[in-house]
């Protein structure tokens, strides 16, 4: 039987470990990746420039996104304290941050933001609020808009002694239902999903207590032209 650990005990760990500015196994303090550098000088140049950054951790991907030109809305349970810490030296990038303490299920998205990330944190909902989070985003999508999402399905977590824990209330994805959900939410959009195997080491054992495959989806809302407006259009020139 797997030992289950409580949401109250992970949101306390997060809180903790960025109070204090601890780099956890996976690497809180770790800056963005090549991928998600490389996809920020790529974007579609009439892109909105407002980010929505769920589950932003220590911030790395919350800055990046200020210091590319976004202002960015940046959701998270843990306290609002150690980001602003890390952002008071920059004025112009603090100015462009927007801090939302809240759990990421309870926070409803009304803008039409250009681009969201949430980057290893989904997993932590349920399948139901993932999928009523992002849904509700697509809903409020009028323009070009771009998810970035890192998602972890197949979670193997071992304690100490090989026993299986897992987390009151997280999705427990395999391959095929976070694909079918991928599906379901980007219906319309041009998704792309590349799946690569990651683990995680204790930082003090180096013992190996995470493994996963992890998504990585970009999924693009390209603008559409509305019909009435190409009638119209065929009208004025006729
Ligand atoms: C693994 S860290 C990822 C941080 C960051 N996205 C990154 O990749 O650098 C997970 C973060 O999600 C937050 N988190 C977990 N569950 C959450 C929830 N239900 N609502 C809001 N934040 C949550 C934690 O507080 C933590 O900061």
């Amino acid at each position: 039987m797997p030992v289950q650990h409580s949401r109250a005990s992970l949101h306390a760990f997060y809180a903790d470990a960025l109070r204090n500015g601890r780099n956890t196994g996976e690497e809180l303090r770790a800056p963005v990746s090549a991928r998600f550098r490389s996809l920020l000088t790529s974007l579609p140049a009439d892109i909105p420039r407002r980010a929505l950054d769920l589950g932003y951790g220590a911030g790395a991907y919350t800055i990046a996104l200020a210091e590319a030109g976004f202002s960015v809305v940046a959701v998270d349970q843990a306290p609002a304290e150690p980001l602003f810490r890390r952002l008071s030296p920059h004025e112009d990038l603090a100015e462009r941050v927007t801090v939302v303490e809240s759990l990421i299920e309870q926070y409803v998205v009304e803008e039409d933001f250009g681009l969201l990330v949430a980057k290893d944190v989904l997993h932590y909902l349920s399948q139901h609020d993932v999928e009523a989070v992002l849904t509700r985003a697509v809903q409020s999508s009028r323009s070009v808009n771009m998810h970035y999402l890192e998602v972890f399905a197949g979670i193997s977590r071992t304690d100490a002694h090989g026993g299986q824990i897992h987390i009151e209330g997280e999705a427990r994805y395999t391959l095929e239902t976070l694909s079918h959900a991928l599906e379901r939410i980007y219906e319309g959009w041009d998704t792309t999903v590349a799946w690569d195997d990651h683990a995680e080491q204790d930082t003090r054992t180096q013992r190996t207590y995470f493994e996963a495959t992890r998504a990585t989806v970009t999924a693009v809302r390209r603008c559409r032209v509305s019909a009435v407006a190409v009638t119209m259009k065929g009208r004025e020139a006729s």
